[in-house]
């Protein structure tokens, strides 16, 4: 893992849209995967920022890690509206190039299983952005997740469901379900850049970059995988070991790429 320590947020969003471009630029139909919540919002204001200086996006296709199990479509916390709101419009992606796993659907394995053949068809996904849950979950692929899984229905752990409560009017309104792509989809993907910013990351970011690979930290997974770049704030990266001497050690090349803050 590439891992990258920054206070400047902005300058590790570059590092993500300089991935992102690059995958844009050498890839005829570019396939990203795209993640909600707060983390990735920087990378994406940086990419908006682009897109409103002229950036041309809209040869991309997009799909989303997950969705809640049975929210109303138009509900402003459903993943197929805030990717709508937060990815799809600024970016200027086309609408009908943008997918959501299908959280309504009458038959939700059926709909997991288009899910993953929507993206084989569409070539696979190119980079995968990524958050990471207090917990060590990705997508939502909660501690005991398979690292083989694919799309399924799970349920949302107390702790995500608490971390999340903060989008909806009390934690009774969270889901219990969700649709999300699984570890071996999301180990599939070409590149992953993940963000995390927050003290309350830190361990779970310890253990994804330095932990043994378990089910009991699903983002451990990602050790399995030759290209991943992790962006991170002081706090997050406050429980890192390993990654700390180095940067010591080793303090212009290859730590302090991004620590101008
Ligand atoms: C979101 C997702 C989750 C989040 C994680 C962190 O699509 O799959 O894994 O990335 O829960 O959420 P934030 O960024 O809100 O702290």
């Amino acid at each position: 893992m590439k891992v990258y320590i920054s206070n400047n947020t902005e300058a590790l969003a570059v590092i993500a849209a300089e991935a992102i471009a690059s995958v844009i630029e050498r890839t005829p139909k570019p396939v990203l995967g795209v993640a909600t919540g707060s983390s990735p919002l920087p990378i994406y204001r940086e990419l908006s920022r682009r897109v409103g200086d002229g950036y041309e996006m809209s040869s991309a296709t997009a799909f989303a890690l997950d969705e809640y199990v049975g929210i109303p479509t138009d509900h402003p916390q459903s993943y197929l509206q805030v990717i709508r709101r937060e990815v799809q419009i600024p970016l200027g992606l086309k609408a009908d190039r943008v997918f959501v796993p299908d959280g309504r659907a009458a038959d939700l394995s059926q709909a997991c299983a288009d899910y993953e053949k929507a993206i084989t068809e569409a070539g696979g996904i190119d980079l995968q952005i990524l958050g990471i849950g207090s917990d060590g979950h990705i997508g939502f692929n909660e501690p005991s997740s398979s690292l083989a899984s694919r799309t399924r229905a799970v349920a949302l752990m107390e702790e995500t469901r608490n971390d999340n409560a903060r989008f909806f009017d009390g934690l009774d309104q969270v889901p219990m379900r969700c649709l999300t792509q699984g570890i071996g989809t999301i180990l599939e993907a070409g590149e992953i850049v993940l963000m995390a910013q927050g003290a309350s990351k830190a361990k779970a970011v310890a253990s994804m970059v330095e932990g043994p690979i378990s089910a009991s930290c699903p983002a451990s997974a990602l050790q399995l995988h030759p290209e991943v770049i992790v962006l991170l704030d002081e706090d997050a990266a406050a429980g890192l070991r390993f990654t700390a001497y180095y940067r010591s050690s080793y303090p212009v090349e290859r730590w302090a790429t991004a620590s101008s803050g």
